[in-house]
């Protein structure tokens, strides 16, 4: 499977969902490989995502590199529209649709799950395993790409604030302002502007 994947590593994606009503829902969700046709998420009860995946037994694992995605789709409050349909597409094998504009995507059927209780200092909270299938993977587009600090900047700010910590947020956007572009960057800075 490659794309990063690797046992013990956890690759950071974009998970596509349709909600009850139709609606695309995109999170970011942490990959844990296991091997070629085997894919792990933990994903946290109360978010759109594990309904949706509990509801229809599979999803979209979409590989982006794009800094405002990860924002986007992680700091949109639940119910409101992350992503757009004119964003997505619906997949072929499960019934969750794909970013069009993601680098490559895998299609993954549920196969099963069971569920915990997770302590940590952000507090409790349950948490869904599941165990994934693949079932198709489309790569969009061809070239690899390379590592850019604002694109892990972004990652680490989006983790943070999703989980409602405020703390050395200034290093993040210090790091996004020096090593992405001029345009990504403003995007960016409007994003988080419009989400104070
Ligand atoms: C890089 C990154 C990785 C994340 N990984 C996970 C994860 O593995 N499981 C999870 O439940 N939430 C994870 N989150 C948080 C969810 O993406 C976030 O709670 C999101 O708003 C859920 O959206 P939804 O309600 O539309 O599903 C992650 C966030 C970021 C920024």
């Amino acid at each position: 499977m490659q794309m990063g994947f690797k046992k013990g590593r956890i690759v950071e994606a974009v998970v596509t969902t349709y909600n009850e009503d139709a609606a695309p829902n995109a999170a970011p969700v942490g990959i844990y490989g296991i091997d070629e046709k085997t894919l792990v998420l933990k994903v946290h009860k109360e978010s759109d995502t594990c309904a949706n995946i509990l509801r229809t037994k599979g999803c979209v694992i979409n590989i982006v590199y794009d800094p405002l995605m990860f924002l986007r789709s992680a700091l949109t409050a639940r119910g409101e529209p992350e992503i757009r349909q004119a964003d997505v597409e619906k997949a072929e094998k499960v019934d969750a649709p794909f970013l069009r504009d993601s680098n490559a995507y895998i299609e993954a059927r549920v196969l099963g799950y069971r569920n915990y209780l997770k302590r940590d200092r952000y507090g409790e909270s349950e948490v869904y395993v599941f165990k994934c299938g693949v079932l198709k993977i489309v790569i969009l587009k061809a070239y690899p790409v390379g590592l850019n600090r604002g694109v892990a900047a972004a990652i680490e700010l989006a983790i943070k604030l999703s989980r409602g910590d405020k703390k050395g947020l200034d290093e993040h956007i210090r790091i996004m302002r020096r090593t992405l572009s001029a345009s990504e960057y403003r995007e960016i800075a409007s994003f988080l502007e419009q989400c104070r």
